[in-house]
């Protein structure tokens, strides 16, 4: 079977998309340093895939050791490179953690990628590429702002670092961008789900953590931006729907020749973050506490995608529902231990 790296793939998107590759037929082939995700995600997997997935445990950034990887498991006909941090309001606080690790991950990873042959690179990249669109909802060709916050400045940096070095290397490298809008849920099993370590940084574990009573109180971040209740806009896709977009990719880019391409993954649909609110309600039956608070730094007011392109070029489109998402999600943290 085709063989796939997938760095950071014991994370949460990582982890779906190793489902969605078997199911497509390919084997996936895990990096992961566990940095934002536990070991206990790999047995899981090998609950829900018909073959527990080969984990190599270690970082991107180790030159020394990807090589390795190349050498000892390839060849690999292509990558799926997750591996990165990727929270907006954590990396406001932090920037260096971001810049150390989620520019130099994506070099190495492309030195290695050329210098073993790998020609298909599918890049995790984000919506916060975009910073604040001028226009909505968002196409591939929206002008990038200047970036909102130090993660949304390294998803620039690397898409350009990927384009430049596909330039450089015609024809021996190409690549899929892939600009998340804001992935939540959790695979239908319960045994995979999103699982930040420590105080979650987004929105909707943060939703889960609370109405399990792990949380004294979600606060939302201001409501005093100009949507429809002052509450921030967002496009919430499904992980599960994310994932086979992912696969996608890989299956697009082995019979195109392609050099960089980027493609939107969102629904379509913007909502607000008290709409989540009373969806997760409503759709869970389960009330749960939370107040108004300030605006948090890094925040874009609103921002949905245009996913016509992910339609078009990858015959792909989202199946699952915001009320889908949070069902899972919440199933998903109902199986959780408490801490
Ligand atoms: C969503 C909304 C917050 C927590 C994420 C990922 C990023 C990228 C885009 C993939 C915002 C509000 C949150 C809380 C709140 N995806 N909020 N209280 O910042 O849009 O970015 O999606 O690459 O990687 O991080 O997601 O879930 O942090 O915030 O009110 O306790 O929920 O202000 O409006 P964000 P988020």
């Amino acid at each position: 079977m085709k063989k796939v790296l997938v760095t950071g793939g014991a994370g949460f998107i990582g982890s779906h998309t190793a489902v969605e590759l078997e199911n497509a037929s390919y084997t996936p082939v895990i990096i992961d340093n566990f940095s934002n995700s536990d070991r206990s995600v790999i047995d899981r997997l090998g609950e829900i895939m018909n073959t527990t997935p080969t984990l190599i445990e270690g970082d991107c950034s180790d030159e020394t050791l990807l090589h390795r990887v190349f050498e000892e498991h390839g060849p690999f006909d292509g990558v799926i490179h997750f591996a990165a941090y990727k929270a907006v309001g954590e990396s406001v606080r932090n920037p260096l953690k971001y810049y150390k690790n989620n520019l130099r991950s994506t070099e190495v990873l492309m030195q290695c990628m050329i210098e073993h042959g790998c020609k298909n690179l599918v890049f995790s990249s984000s919506c916060t590429v975009y910073g604040q669109p001028d226009a909505l909802p968002v196409t591939e060709t929206t002008p990038f702002q200047p970036a909102n916050s130090p993660y949304g400045y390294t998803k620039q940096v690397c898409e350009r670092m990927i384009n430049e070095v596909v330039a450089a290397n015609e024809g021996q490298f190409s690549s899929i961008l892939l600009r998340y809008f804001n992935p939540i849920g959790a695979h239908p099993s319960g045994l995979i789900g999103e699982l930040p370590l420590g105080r979650p940084e987004n929105l909707i574990p943060y939703i889960t953590q609370t109405a399990a009573g792990w949380r004294d109180e979600l606060v939302v971040f201001g409501d005093d931006y100009d949507t429809a209740d002052g509450t921030c806009v967002r496009d919430f896709i499904h992980v599960v729907d994310l994932a086979k977009a992912h696969v996608a990719a890989l299956t697009y880019m082995e019979s195109h020749d392609l050099t960089t391409e980027a493609v939107n993954l969102g629904t379509g649909d913007g909502v607000t973050v008290k709409q989540v609110i009373d969806t997760f309600e409503e759709a869970t039956g389960v009330k749960f506490n939370w107040r108004m608070g300030d605006r948090r730094p890094g925040d874009v007011e609103k921002i949905y995608a245009s996913s016509a392109k992910a339609n078009d070029m990858l015959n792909w489109k989202t199946e699952k529902s915001l009320k889908d998402a949070l069902v899972d999600a919440w199933n998903w943290q109902q199986k959780l231990p408490k801490p």
